[in-house]
């Protein structure tokens, strides 16, 4: 018998944007950008005073990360060459905020899986890899729009900002803190994109995923016991987003590129696997089980290649599609939320009694993991 925390995942729902992007729309608009930018730049391409750009190939995108779409809250603004900025119109104070909203949508239909009604959360953790605005806290403004009652807390955590909500959930409920617990993840990605930055422009997608954290003793058959949980930060700059409250305070620097997602994929690359699975397996080591026994991992959808390599490391062959699951083809890296909606679509067919494993691994860098059982 393994030790539990006591708390189970009663709950879960993803939501996305409608909009989907297509990889070869994306090139298109993007590669009319590089080739103007080059007429532009002729005379000094010409000098060697100014590197020509490159364009971006739906080829090389689909082959280095897996993704062939992802979807978006507005497409027009990203695909018009002038601009390749989202248009998300700014909403006023007594309006629902955008990130609110994300999480509304994914939380509702995670209360529905619960079977619990929205009066009945208590706390809310919001965890997304980038926050719209400072406060009021987001996760406060969606235990009002849910019509909960108790207490919120936005945290940012990079790519394990779901798997830390989760986390701090699961304690609280532990604790006695909480009965009903809501954590939310609102991965609004495209509002910090680089649209105009060929190594990085097709990685991520909008997504939402929520689940419900609840005592182990009132979970209904077929909810998901969380044995244990475990975190991890180490620092690295290799992933970064210099975006925040300080933006104006340099006007020389207001809208530099490093105030947006920027990274060296090929150092994250490197770095990551070993760490990733080095992490993974001290978790189920320290808990007396073997990666064989795991029916289910669920790990952050980064980059297929990424997660095929960790998933190998760690059962020493190739991962079955339903050993690790994907949705980075259809819904890209939707930063922290990845694993969360990989369980979110998997989890159904388990037999109780399955060990499962949601793990993250990304900006910090940050890893979290939960070792779960079906009841
Ligand atoms: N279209 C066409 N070619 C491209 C391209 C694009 N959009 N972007 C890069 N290339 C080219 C490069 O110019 C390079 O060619 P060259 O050697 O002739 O110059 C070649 O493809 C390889 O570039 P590189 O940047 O080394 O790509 P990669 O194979 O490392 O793949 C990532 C890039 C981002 C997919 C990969 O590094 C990765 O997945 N890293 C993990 C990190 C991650 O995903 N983090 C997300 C946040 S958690």
């Amino acid at each position: 018998m393994h030790k539990t925390t006591g708390t189970a995942i009663t709950g879960s729902g993803v939501w996305h944007p409608p909009t989907l992007l297509g990889n070869a729309e994306l090139c298109d608009a993007f590669n009319i950008w590089v080739r103007r930018e080059n007429e532009a730049h002729a005379a000094e391409i010409a000098a060697g005073t100014f590197t020509a750009l490159r364009e971006s190939t739906p080829e090389f995108i689909e082959k280095a990360s897996g993704i062939t779409q992802r979807y978006v809250v507005d497409k027009t603004g990203i695909l018009d060459p002038d601009r390749m900025i989202p248009n998300i119109p700014d909403r006023k104070d007594d309006e629902l905020s955008y990130q609110a909203e994300f999480a509304v949508n994914a939380a509702r239909r995670a209360l529905a899986e619960a079977q619990r009604e929205g009066k009945e959360v208590d706390m809310v953790v919001l965890g997304a890899a980038n926050l719209q605005r400072l406060y009021p806290s987001i996760a406060i403004e969606v235990l009002d729009a849910v019509g909960g009652a108790g207490f919120g807390v936005d945290i940012a955590l990079g790519c394990s900002s779901a798997t830390m909500a989760i986390t701090m959930c699961s304690e609280a409920v532990q604790l006695g803190k909480a009965k009903c617990a809501l954590a939310v993840t609102p991965e609004l990605t495209s509002g910090f994109i680089n649209w105009r930055d060929r190594d990085s422009h097709f990685i991520f997608g909008d997504a939402s995923v929520a689940v419900v954290v609840e005592p182990l003793d009132r979970a209904r058959p077929g909810s998901y016991e969380i044995l244990s949980t475990r975190s991890m930060g180490k620092f690295s700059s290799n992933i970064r987003n210099n975006g925040g409250y300080l933006n104006r305070c340099d006007p020389t620097r207001q809208f530099a590129d490093d105030k947006l997602f920027y990274q060296q994929g090929r150092r994250v690359f490197k770095d990551v696997v070993p760490l990733a699975a080095k992490f993974i397996g001290e978790h189920l080591a320290a808990e007396g089980i073997g990666a064989a026994q795991i029916a289910r991992f669920w790990l952050h959808q980064a980059n297929e290649n990424m997660n095929s390599l960790i998933a190998q490391r760690l059962l020493g062959r190739e991962p079955s599609s339903l050993e690790a699951p994907l949705i980075l083809s259809d819904l890209a890296n939707t930063a922290s939320a990845g694993s969360v909606i990989a369980f979110s679509k998997y989890h159904d067919d388990l037999p109780a009694g399955s060990y499962g494993l949601m793990a993250s691994f990304g900006a910090g860098y940050s890893l979290g993991s939960l070792l779960l059982r079906r009841t």
